[in-house]
């Protein structure tokens, strides 16, 4: 049976790296992978990372690539790749561009379709964007769901997906992250190597959606502008996204700022290990309200909604929106309130037990040998 994993962008590249290493060892799987490489250096440090070599990559990064670019790209890149290598299952991940556009490629194929990362949910098509409707459709497309909780199993059947093809399994991001999370770690990067962990409250931060490239961005580097002027026993360190407008913002608004380090983005494994350091984290990114619970660490997300209200209803999630006021208010009770603290700085997962990729890899085993059987 010959399964493609398909990916392209960081999180999605971080999430399939363990299950891409399970399928290469399963007997009986001959496992492929095709980068669509969306993006280009932040996918390459997981590659390296995880020590995964593609066996096609069809580089389509462009800078500030808009996002029919991207879906046109990977459609006409991956048909060339996938009537070649004829696989029986393609997999892919999340929410992407990347993801939509390569189920889509896969199903014009007539090649089976698995979703990892399947049936979360906001209902708000334009929130987060293009990234809700991305997984939608991608739902509609697949043949194989894998839900990380029971919620998003729920979401799937009220879109009438059946019940059979769906399959609880915990998010693999908890695998990717048990296996890279160390103590004591010690950092290789010059900024991080001077920051005293034990003496300074550590506040990281990270920002990148595209709704709220412009005014909403404005408004989340001024409130950290704000707390990083009042605290002085605070350090704000941003590893920053590649895209140039995220960069152009958070410049304009955060360089020069006392005790605010702008850094490029982190190897996956410093990371981590500085979101386990950290105090609390401020972001809009999907993954990190996954892997912040099961560190035991506040998260103040700075979204309107969320698909992944498990972390918030655990506890150590909170939504702070867009608003200036409200993003400083919250994060300033974090740093005043003890109570405040201690109430949202637990450790919880409601994301799995590490095993997500074993689970995964039983199903599409078990549809393998039910094929090979009735043929
Ligand atoms: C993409 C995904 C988003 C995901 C995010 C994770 C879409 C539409 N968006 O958003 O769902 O949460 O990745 O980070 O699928 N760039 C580089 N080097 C890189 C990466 C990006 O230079 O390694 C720059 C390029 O100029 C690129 C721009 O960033 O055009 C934006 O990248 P893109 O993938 O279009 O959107 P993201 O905002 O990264
Ligand atoms: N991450 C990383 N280096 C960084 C910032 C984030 O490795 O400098 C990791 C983070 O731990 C998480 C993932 O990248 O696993 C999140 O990616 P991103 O925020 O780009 O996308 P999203 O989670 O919003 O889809």
């Amino acid at each position: 049976m010959k399964v493609m994993t398909v990916f392209g962008t960081r999180p999605e590249a971080i999430k399939m790296a363990p299950l891409v290493k399970a399928l290469n060892e399963t007997e009986g799987i001959e496992s492929v992978l095709c980068v669509t490489a969306q993006h280009r250096e932040m996918l390459d440090q997981v590659l390296e990372l995880f020590q995964l070599v593609p066996d096609y990559d069809l580089n389509i990064m462009k800078p500030n690539q808009t996002i029919s670019q991207i879906t046109s790209n990977v459609l006409v890149g991956l048909e060339e790749v996938l009537k070649k290598e004829k696989p029986d299952v393609v997999l892919v991940h999340g929410d992407t561009t990347t993801t939509f556009a390569a189920g889509l490629a896969s199903f014009y194929q007539q090649i089976k379709v698995g979703h990892v990362e399947a049936g979360l949910r906001t209902y708000d098509k334009y929130s987060p964007y293009p990234e809700e409707m991305n997984r939608v459709l991608t739902g509609h497309l697949a043949d194989f769901h894998f839900a990380p909780t029971e919620r998003n199993k729920n979401n799937l059947l009220r879109e009438s997906i059946n019940e059979n093809i769906i399959y609880i399994t915990g998010n693999t991001v908890i695998d990717a992250l048990l296996e890279v999370v160390e103590k004591p770690y010690e950092f290789e990067d010059e900024t991080l190597k001077k920051i005293n962990f034990e003496q300074r409250r550590v506040i990281t931060v990270t920002c990148h959606r595209r709704e709220n490239l412009g005014e909403n961005m404005e408004n989340i580097f001024g409130a950290i502008r704000r707390l990083a002027e009042e605290f002085d026993d605070v350090e704000i360190i941003y590893p920053m996204h590649m895209n140039p407008k995220v960069r152009e913002t958070a410049n304009k608004i955060l360089n020069g700022v006392p005790r605010v380090h702008l850094i490029d983005p982190l190897q996956y494994q410093p990371f981590v290990n500085l979101m386990a350091k950290s105090f609390f984290i401020i972001t809009d990114s999907g993954g990190m309200q996954e892997e912040a619970p099961a560190l035991g660490k506040p998260v103040l997300v700075v979204r309107k909604e969320t698909e992944r209200p498990e972390a918030v209803e655990a506890g150590t999630a909170k939504l702070a929106g867009i608003d200036l006021e409200t993003i400083y208010a919250m994060s300033k009770e974090l740093l005043v309130n003890q109570a405040a603290y201690d109430e949202m700085a637990h450790a919880v997962n409601p994301y799995g037990d590490g095993h997500a990729c074993e689970r995964i890899v039983k199903a599409i085993k078990a549809y393998g040998e039910k094929s090979t059987n009735s043929n």
